[in-house]
């Protein structure tokens, strides 16, 4: 009996076919009902205030500790540079080798004054005894950009952040020697 045979095929696959239609709703039914009673239960079981990893971007780069670090932009460094040359160059030179007036502000020259200090002694130096016949007159904002730029013609590094005319920070940044 072909006919019947083909019958019962047919309707075990109609039960199939329903099984998977509405049994797979069903299924997803419980599934979001078990999920929606856990996370009802969950903050009784587990801290509700849980610390939460800080997000890269909201996370404050730690203060530098090194002139090594990269602690002031390139085009700070070439204000500090317009900045020289107007109130510096003409006694300490233009390219900072120093001349009749004034002793050079780099090489050797700077490594042994400046060593084992800080960028906070550079800052507070210059800005209290330069220029000598007017210290302390160029404003804070001008006086750090000259630092930078005494770094950089240092050879030392530039990075992506300013370097701020802040005491506290600029205590904390020791005047390492550049790595040979
Ligand atoms: C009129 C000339 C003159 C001008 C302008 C001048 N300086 Fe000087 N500078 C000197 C002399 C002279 C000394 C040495 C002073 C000393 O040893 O007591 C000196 C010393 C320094 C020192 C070494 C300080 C130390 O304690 O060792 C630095 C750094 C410096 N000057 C930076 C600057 C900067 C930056 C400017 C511009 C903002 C500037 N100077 C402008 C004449 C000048």
């Amino acid at each position: 009996m072909p006919a019947v045979a083909d019958d019962d095929v047919l309707g075990a696959g109609l039960v199939k076919v329903l099984f998977a239609v509405v049994g797979a709703p069903a299924l997803l039914l419980v599934a979001a009902l078990a999920c929606s009673s856990a996370v009802v239960t969950a903050p009784s079981s587990a801290p509700a205030e849980a610390p939460r990893p800080a997000a890269p971007e909201a996370a404050p780069a730690p203060p530098p500790t090194s002139v090594l670090e990269g602690i002031f932009t390139e085009a700070q460094a070439e204000r500090g540079q317009v900045a020289y040359e107007a109130h510096c160059g003409e006694c300490h030179g233009e390219g900072l080798g120093g001349g009749e007036m004034a002793p050079g502000l780099t090489g050797v020259a700077f490594r042994f004054r400046w060593r084992g200090l800080k960028v906070a002694d550079i800052y507070d130096s210059v800005q209290s005894t330069m220029p000598p016949e007017e210290p302390a007159t160029l404003g804070d904002q001008v006086y750090i950009d000259v630092v930078a730029f005494l770094l950089s013609a240092n050879g030392y590094p530039a990075g992506d952040r300013e370097l701020a005319a802040d005491s506290n920070l600029l205590e904390g940044i020791a005047v390492e020697r550049m790595p040979p």
